[in-house]
C-alpha cells in the first residue's frame, strides 16, 4: 500500500517506479513542475481518475511513446492557475480551470489543454469530465449517428457512457444503454432507454427499438452481437475491445482535440445538458484505493481524487 513521506520542500505526488498493481503507487515528495510555453501550472484541488491511469500504472501501451519509469499518475484534474507558460493568452494566475495534463495525482501539476470551469461547478465534479467528454464526442462523431436515428451504448453507465448519453440525447438521438441492474434508473435518468447486460440482452435490446449505429464502452465482448444488431461493421465503435477489427469494427484510440472537446463540455454544462456524477472521492494517499475501486469496472460517473 501506499508509503507516506514528510515533505521538505516540493511537493507531494502519487509515482510508481515499477509496472504492476495498485500497491507499485506510492505518495512521495518530488520537485514541482513549472509551465513551459503554451502551458499553465495548476494548484491541483482535484484530479479525475479514468481507466486509462491503471491500464498505464500496469504497463498496458497506450500512446504512441512508452512510459519512462518512474512515474506520475493521471489524466485530468481541475484548480487554480498560479503559472502560465509563455505563449498562453486568455487566462491569468487565480482562474479556476479543468483540463488534461500529465501526472495530476498531484500537489501541483501542469496542464497542456485547460478551459475556464462553468458557473457552479464544483473542482471534485470539475476533474471528471476532460478525457470522457474528450472521448465521447469523439466516438459520436466517428460512429456518424445522427438526430432521429437510435443509438445503442453497451456499458452505459460509466464516465464515457454518461457522457455519450447526455451529448447524443441533446443531439435528438434516441439513446439505448445498457447497464448492471443498479443502473437502470440511473441512465432513464439521462433519457436513455435502458436494460441490462447478460444472459438474453440482444432480445431485450431488439424488444426496445431498431438500432442505427452501436458503440461498445465495456469490452466484454459483444462486438459480434452490435454487428448484428446493426447490420453493418461500420456503424460500430469499439474504445474498450482490442479484437473489433479482426471483425470488421473499428477501434478508436487517438484522442480528438481536448481544447475542442472542453469548450463544449463548459457549454454542455452551463446549459445543464450534461453532468457527470462523482461515484466516490479519495485522498491523494488512497490513490491505490481509487485503482482498486475502478478497475473492479462499475463505476457510476466517475472517481476523483482531491488534493
Ligand atoms: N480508446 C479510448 O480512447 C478510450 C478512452 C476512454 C476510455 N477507454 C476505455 O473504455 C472503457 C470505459 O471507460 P469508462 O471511463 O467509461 O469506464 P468506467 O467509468 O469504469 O465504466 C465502466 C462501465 O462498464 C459497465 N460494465 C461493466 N461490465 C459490463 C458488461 N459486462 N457489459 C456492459 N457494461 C458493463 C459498468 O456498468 P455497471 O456498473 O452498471 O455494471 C460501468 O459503468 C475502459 O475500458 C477504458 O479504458 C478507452
Amino acid at each position: 500500500m501506499l508509503t507516506v513521506s514528510v515533505t521538505v520542500d516540493g511537493m507531494k505526488k502519487v509515482s510508481f517506479a515499477e509496472f504492476g498493481g495498485p500497491d507499485v503507487l506510492h505518495l512521495v515528495d518530488a520537485e514541482e513542475p513549472h509551465a513551459g510555453p503554451d502551458q499553465v501550472r495548476i494548484a491541483v484541488r482535484a484530479a479525475g481518475v479514468n481507466p486509462a491511469d491503471w491500464r498505464v500504472r500496469e504497463g498496458q501501451r497506450l500512446g504512441a511513446h512508452p512510459v519512462e519509469l518512474p512515474s506520475g499518475v493521471g489524466l485530468d484534474a481541475s484548480g487554480v492557475v498560479d503559472e502560465v507558460g509563455e505563449g498562453v493568452e486568455g487566462v491569468e494566475v487565480g482562474d479556476h480551470v479543468f483540463g488534461e495534463g500529465a501526472s495530476t495525482y498531484a500537489e501541483f501539476a501542469v496542464l497542456s489543454a485547460w478551459a475556464r470551469m462553468p458557473e457552479g461547478l464544483t473542482f471534485e465534479e470539475a476533474a471528471g469530465y476532460p478525457s470522457v467528454v474528450e472521448t465521447a464526442l469523439r466516438i459520436i462523431r466517428e460512429v456518424g449517428v445522427q438526430s432521429g436515428q437510435t443509438l445503442l451504448v453497451s456499458g452505459a453507465s460509466g464516465g464515457v457512457g454518461s457522457a455519450v448519453l447526455q451529448i447524443a440525447r441533446d443531439r435528438g438521438i434516441t439513446v439505448i444503454g445498457t447497464a448492471g441492474a443498479a443502473n437502470q434508473e440511473y441512465l432513464r435518468s439521462l433519457g436513455a432507454l435502458a436494460t441490462t447486460y447478460g444472459e438474453g440482452w440482444v432480445e431485450r435490446v431488439r424488444r426496445l427499438g431498431r438500432i442505427d449505429a452501436a458503440l461498445d464502452l465495456a469490452g466484454s465482448g459483444v462486438i459480434r452481437e452490435l454487428v448484428e444488431l446493426t447490420g453493418d461493421p461500420q456503424k460500430v465503435i469499439s474504445i474498450a475491445d482490442l479484437d473489433a477489427p479482426d471483425l470488421g469494427v473499428r477501434f478508436s484510440g487517438v484522442a480528438g482535440s481536448v481544447p475542442a472537446a472542453l469548450a463544449e463540455a463548459v457549454s454542455l454544462i452551463s446549459r445543464k445538458k450534461l453532468h457527470i456524477p462523482v461515484e466516490k472521492s479519495y485522498t491523494l494517499a488512497e490513490a491505490a484505493a481509487a485503482h482498486i475501486d475502478s478497475q473492479a469496472g462499475h463505476t457510476r460517473g466517475r472517481r476523483v481524487i482531491v488534493v
